[in-house]
């Protein structure tokens, strides 16, 4: 079953976190490894907020023979990325910043997916237990 958090403000922002916390210790995560995904998470729904201003995260518990894991879509309808390399690759920004954000969530999650058009961009995380 997948829950959606809106990502629109700051406000938004903590409580869409402390949701995806929420269901990676209902998950089973340990500290560590739960801490490594909501970063990764954090980095993408400032992304949201950054450049596209609003959209939301989408949270499913996911389940693979007898492993289980969390899956989270960031999703926004902002002018998407123009070159996704570009983006991927390290100390890449558009706006002056780290430009760590893209390639560190990458190492940070077991896997990661981005899908992005001018009409907007979706990146889907996922993790397992
Ligand atoms: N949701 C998004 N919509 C549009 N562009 C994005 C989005 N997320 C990332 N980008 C682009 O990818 C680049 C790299 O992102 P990131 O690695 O998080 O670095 P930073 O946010 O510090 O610039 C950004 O500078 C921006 O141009
Ligand atoms: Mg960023």
């Amino acid at each position: 079953m997948t829950e959606r958090y809106e990502v629109n403000d700051e406000a938004s922002f903590q409580t869409a976190l402390i949701e995806v916390r929420t269901n990676l210790a209902q998950t089973g995560f340990n500290e560590i490894q739960a801490a490594k995904f909501l970063t990764a998470v954090s980095e993408l729904a400032r992304n949201i907020l950054k450049y596209a201003e609003r959209g939301w995260l989408e949270v499913t518990p996911i389940h693979h023979l007898n492993r289980s894991g969390l899956q989270v879509d960031a999703i926004d309808f902002g002018q998407g990325i123009d070159d996704i390399e570009k983006a991927m690759s390290e100390h890449y920004s558009s706006s002056g910043t780290l430009g760590q954000g893209l390639p560190g969530a990458k190492r940070l999650v077991d896997e990661f997916d981005i899908n992005t058009s001018p009409q907007g961009t979706t990146v889907r995380v996922r993790s397992w237990v």
